[in-house]
């Protein structure tokens, strides 16, 4: 049997692990999951997707919403693949995305008056900003408190839900270190809704409700198109990985361990608080004391003034140019919104002050990185 993203492997979890110490204000997990006898392959730099589940307790207020048995027989709408509610409601439904095409589809179904007619003029063409705004402040389960008096089936509304889809999550092994397992970080994503505590979706099912040993966690194999170890074991690496940005290079340093290449490594790292927040922290240490690796990190919330990783790049400006200009490979892993962005900013700045060039010469030598693929980015 060949597993792919449409027929995703079974994975056991072997071992689960919090990596942030007590008192950390966030969570994040280190998730062992056995891929023995599955046949999978995969190279540092890769990724798994992964189908999540939803929360049980939701998944029993939407039944009760929508005035169903977790036993009643559903067709998913996508799959053609007859299920219960119960699996219907929790495999295959986004219930923090709704359409308006389920909102069309409640106020044909409604015939009382205030709710058929509120439906409508949010449905007003010139009202296209409120409905995006009411769109983003709820989810399934507020739609249908917010109008109970509609009178649709499972069934019927299926066809309206939004499809719940994978996640991905970045390799933090390598398989020459650990044949048959691949070794996940996840940083649990929590948040406030109407003053109710939220989860993400993958991230809770991974860190919260997926069980050792019991859960078979449904995954396959993302590679990457770029995202790679230089074939050349002499190359030296800079790895730039705040928060869970980290976990593609636990992959890589074992990788590169395992194959005893001969290359230097400079890791920068960043996260909240070194005394709760520091990932990994042993293995990065004992490579640092076996001189395998050289390690910056920036804990932000530790002194008032917000230190980042690019703020320890820009510290060993120089030296990080002497790398870069001798061939070193830069990677960059971790946030795509702010923190990507920063970091590139910053190396230009570097580039400039260092190599004397211009904004526009800083520009292209930054360019002709990519171009020949030593710089090189798995952000999201
Ligand atoms: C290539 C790649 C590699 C990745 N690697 C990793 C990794 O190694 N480790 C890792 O932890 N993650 C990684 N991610 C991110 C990961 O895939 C998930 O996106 C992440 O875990 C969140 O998924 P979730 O299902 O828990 O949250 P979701 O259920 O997807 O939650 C996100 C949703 O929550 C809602 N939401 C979020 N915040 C708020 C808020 N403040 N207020 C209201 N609503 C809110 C929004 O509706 C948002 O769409 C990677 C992503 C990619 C693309
Ligand atoms: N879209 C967003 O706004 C946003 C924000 C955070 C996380 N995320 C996502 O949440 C997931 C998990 O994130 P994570 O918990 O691994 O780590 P993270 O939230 O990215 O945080 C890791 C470290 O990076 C710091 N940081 C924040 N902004 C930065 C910037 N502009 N430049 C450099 N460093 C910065 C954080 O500091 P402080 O927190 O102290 O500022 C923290 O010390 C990822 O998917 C990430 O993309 C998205």
């Amino acid at each position: 049997m060949t597993y792919h993203r449409l027929a995703p492997f079974p994975a056991k979890i072997l071992a689960k692990e919090l990596l942030s110490k007590p008192g950390s204000s966030k969570q994040t997990y280190h998730l062992s999951l056995s891929i023995r006898d599955s046949g999978l392959q995969f190279r540092p730099g890769d990724s798994i997707g992964i189908y999540p589940e939803n929360d049980p307790h939701l998944v029993e207020r939407a039944c009760a919403l929508l005035r169903t048995s977790p036993q009643e027989t559903v067709l998913d709408p996508r799959s053609k693949i007859e299920m219960s509610a119960q699996e219907f409601l929790s495999k295959k439904v986004n219930f923090s995305r709704i359409s308006s095409s389920l909102l069309h589809t409640l106020e044909a179904n409604i015939s009382s008056h205030d709710p058929k007619s509120r439906l409508q003029h949010l449905l007003a063409q010139d009202n296209k900003e409120l409905l995006l705004r009411f769109l983003q402040e709820r989810d399934l389960l507020d739609l249908l408190r917010e109008f109970p008096e509609y009178r649709l089936s499972i069934q019927e509304l299926a066809q309206h839900t939004s499809p719940l889809l994978p996640r991905f999550y970045s390799i933090a092994s390598s398989s020459l270190a650990h044949p048959e397992e691949v070794h996940i970080t996840v940083a649990l994503l929590s948040y406030s809704h109407h003053g109710e505590e939220r989860y993400g979706v993958a991230s809770h099912f991974l860190c919260h409700l997926a069980d050792i040993e019991k859960t078979k966690v449904p995954l396959y194999i993302q590679p990457s198109s770029h995202f790679h170890l230089p074939e050349d074991p002499h190359a030296n690496l800079i790895m730039v990985g705040p928060g869970t940005g980290i976990a593609p290079y636990r992959a890589f340093m074992q990788e590169r361990i395992h194959k005893e290449a001969t290359g230097k490594h400079w890791l920068f790292f960043g996260e909240r608080n070194r005394a709760y927040d520091f990932l990994y922290e042993s293995y990065w240490t004992s490579l640092v004391q076996s001189g395998k690796l050289r390690m910056d990190v920036a804990f932000s919330r530790d002194q008032k003034q917000k230190t980042y990783v690019q703020h320890k790049l820009y510290e060993h400006a120089k030296e990080l140019f002497a790398w870069i200009a001798e061939g070193a490979y830069f990677y960059l892993c971790g946030d795509a919104t702010h923190m990507a962005k920063d970091v590139e900013q910053t190396l230009l700045q570097l580039f400039q002050e260092q190599g004397n060039l211009s904004a526009e010469e800083a520009k292209s030598f930054l360019k002709n990185l990519k171009q020949t693929k030593r710089y090189l980015t798995d952000v999201y």
